[in-house]
């Protein structure tokens, strides 16, 4: 608890063009979140180099990332906004966790497999032990919980597993995390293929709208989206390309599914496609403008970025404290 809130900490990686999906699945519920929680969001680019990135790029897309947080209306002075990466506290509890973390646990990831095949020029220890600097990411805050999709289930039940195993053994050190699993099926999935989740390292770049796409760009891609030949508009699993436009429509206008589909009773494709992207255009342009704003204004970003980091390192030092104490390692001479 901080200031009688429950504390929140989630996390994003600043790799990949962001899309509409990470927009309304993620962002979007972080500000919602925010009124209720004492939050921490962090860019996690330390998690970003167990894959090979180009620094400069790595630089000005972490940057791109905590603007985007900024502009999608999370307050940095109420949000913790902060770049891992300043936080010494995360690689120095990671280490620590190392060594309460099992190679048994780890192989079983299945993102660490999944990323080994993809990267198999590339499988460095970083990748293996990447859950565990996650684990450090929320346990340094004593966070009660974490938004997190569906595909870092598994990497959070290992940070639940983790700091029970801790508190078993040197007593409640550490606050057990749970998951925040939101409430609309904000799943937005491939225009062109509605079978797979919308995604930034998607091949085919009319799959998905990124958040900094132009409205010309958006409405070609709504057009161009995968539907059926059925020709009724209906919201169900049988025409999934169709109940993903609805699901689109109805996240960036706040109508329920079943509302979207009684506005558009009787009406064809033809005409629900330009209003996704209409209805699209209508919630990236405001944050598309609110980015190039606030890009502009780089001294505060700065003193942003400053404070936030400051922030988190005072919260976090004093988990890492308790737990470098617990674990032995001499008191600091002052
Ligand atoms: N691994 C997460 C992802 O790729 C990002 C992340 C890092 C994170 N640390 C976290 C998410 C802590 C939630 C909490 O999506």
């Amino acid at each position: 608890m901080i200031d009688g809130k429950k504390v929140l900490f989630s996390g994003m990686q600043a790799t990949g063009n962001l899309t509409l999906g990470n927009y309304l699945g993620a962002l979007k519920n972080w500000v919602t979140l925010s009124e209720e929680y004492e939050c921490f969001y962090s860019v996690v680019d330390m998690h970003s180099i167990t894959i090979r990135q180009d620094p400069a790029e790595l630089r000005r897309r972490a940057r791109n990332l905590l603007i985007l947080y900024m502009a999608a209306g999370l307050d940095p002075t109420k949000n913790c906004i902060y770049y891992q990466s300043h936080v010494s506290t995360h690689a120095e509890l990671a280490w620590i966790l190392k060594c309460f973390t099992y190679m048994g646990e780890l192989n079983r990831m299945t993102q660490f497999k999944d990323k080994s095949a993809k990267h198999a020029d590339n499988i460095n220890a970083g990748l293996f032990t990447y859950p565990v600097l996650m684990a450090a990411d929320i346990l340094l805050y004593q966070a009660d919980v974490v938004p997190v999709g569906i595909d870092q289930m598994q990497h959070l039940e290992l940070t639940r597993n983790i700091a029970e195993r801790f508190n078993n053994l040197y007593g409640d050190v550490f606050t057990v995390p749970e998951a925040y699993i939101g409430k609309v099926g904000a799943k937005i999935m491939s225009l062109q293929d509605p079978s797979k989740k919308m995604s930034k390292s998607d091949e085919n770049p009319n799959g998905s709208i990124y958040l900094m796409d132009d409205p010309d760009t958006i409405m070609r891609k709504c057009k161009r989206a995968v539907t059926d030949s059925e020709g009724v508009i209906a919201y169900r699993d049988e025409q999934p390309g169709l109940k993903n436009l609805i699901d689109i429509y109805s996240a960036c206008t706040g109508k329920t599914p079943q509302e979207t589909v009684a506005e558009f009773e009787g009406k064809g494709y033809g005409e629900l496609k330009p209003a996704v992207g209409e209805a699209v255009i209508s919630i990236l342009k405001p944050l598309q403008d609110e980015v190039a704003r606030l890009t502009k204004e780089k001294a505060y970003i700065d003193s942003v970025i400053k404070a936030n980091a400051e922030k988190a390192y005072y919260v976090s030092s004093k988990t890492l404290r308790k737990v470098q104490k617990k674990v032995g390692f001499p008191e600091r001479i002052r």
